[in-house]
């Protein structure tokens, strides 16, 4: 008798068949019918393996100068840039429908953006005043900040550019004081999204060595060179202005175990939670990494993922907010411990209404 997972294919005892019905005729005769399980709602809820909650959460924005802005970004329907006081209103809707923490970006007037990026170190700069305003307003919804120079360099990389190269030592050297610029607003969790080598423990020393010991480090620690942050360069401004290409520093798509080396140092440089991105092409590696690792682990739906789920239901070619629930149902799946994702506050209504 053939045995898969330990149970049997064929009946020890067939059934007996009776000849009298048309159904019976057509019978098979299996003792396993997964289809069970599946028959009604209760029980698909009760044997269900992974629920989506507003905890998985973390909803990030686009700030902009200004008063009472709400700018559309055209590559990402849905999606605005907001003024500050616009934020501050989005965070209290965040702290309304329970989604945890909120991401910061900020599209940078070009006039401040320069070769080194400086902007990124003033303490007033956009960032600095929303995460003011809104620790102000709305203290318990956590904020992360990205840390890196894209939004304020006049080149769009991430790092201090010479002679058409990034440099790693000197970039990390600035990207602690952007960190620190951000923690002195009272950002909660430093996210180094800049894929420089060492960036992770420079950030942890300076911030311990300043007094923030408790900002949280969410290192974007298998980031990959990838196609799928178009709608999030429009959003910030840096596709118009980006020289080249990326491939110097974030991974190359063809790699797993160099997103594994990439975690483990940064997790012995300190990082407190590590993150996967992109999202849904890169599943693989968000189990593997959780696998491996078994540390808080994130995953980034990024701004192209959500420009194609919304590209696609505005064409009427699938269901918007069911396509939404299913690929965030399968970062949990993969591993995640939670998810950033442009949909963050349309997911948290659809879960209200006990859609999931
Ligand atoms: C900046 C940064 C990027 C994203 C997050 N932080 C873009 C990039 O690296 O070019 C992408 C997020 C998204 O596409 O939604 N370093």
């Amino acid at each position: 008798m053939a045995i898969k997972f330990g149970r049997p294919l064929e009946r020890v005892h067939p059934l007996p068949v009776g000849p009298e019905s048309a159904a019976a005729e057509h019978r098979l005769d299996l003792a396993v019918r997964p289809r069970r399980n599946r028959r009604t709602e209760w029980t698909r809820r009760l044997v269900r393996e992974h629920v989506l909650t507003t905890d998985d959460l973390i909803w990030p924005l686009f700030v902009v100068d200004g008063v009472n802005v709400r700018a559309p970004v055209d590559s990402m329907p849905g999606v605005a840039r907001l003024s500050v006081d616009q934020a501050v209103r989005a965070a209290e809707q965040a702290a309304k429908v329970t989604i945890p923490c909120i991401a910061l970006v900020p599209y940078t007037d070009p006039a401040k953006r320069d070769e080194a990026g400086s902007e990124g170190l003033s303490a007033d700069n956009l960032v600095c005043r929303t995460v003011r305003a809104i620790k102000k307003e709305v203290p318990e919804v956590g904020i992360l900040c990205d840390v890196a120079l894209d939004p304020y360099t006049s080149h769009g990389h991430d790092g201090l550019l010479r002679d058409g190269i990034i440099l790693n030592d000197e970039t990390v050297a600035v990207l602690v004081r952007q960190a620190l610029v951000q923690a002195g607003a009272g950002c909660d969790i430093i996210a180094p999204s800049d894929m420089m080598d060492g960036r992770v423990g420079a950030i942890r020393a300076g911030l311990d060595a300043n007094g923030f010991g408790d900002v949280q480090i969410m290192a974007y620690a298998a980031k990959y060179a990838s196609a799928f942050y178009g709608p999030y360069r429009d959003a910030i401004g840096s596709n118009a202005t980006l020289v080249g290409d990326k491939r110097t520093y974030q991974m190359d798509p063809g790699n797993t175990d160099e997103a594994l080396r990439e975690v483990e140092l940064d997790i012995a440089e300190g990082a407190d939670m590590v993150m996967v991105k992109p999202g849904l092409p890169y599943l693989d590696i968000l189990a593997r990494v959780k696998q491996t690792f078994g540390m808080p682990t994130f995953a980034y739906q990024v701004s192209g993922e959500y420009a194609m789920i919304m590209a696609a239901a505005g064409n009427g070619w699938l269901e918007g907010d069911k396509a939404m629930i299913e690929s965030l149902i399968a970062f949990k799946r993969a591993g995640a411990d939670g998810v950033l994702t442009y949909f963050a506050e349309r997911v948290a209504e659809q879960l209200r209404k006990g859609h999931a």
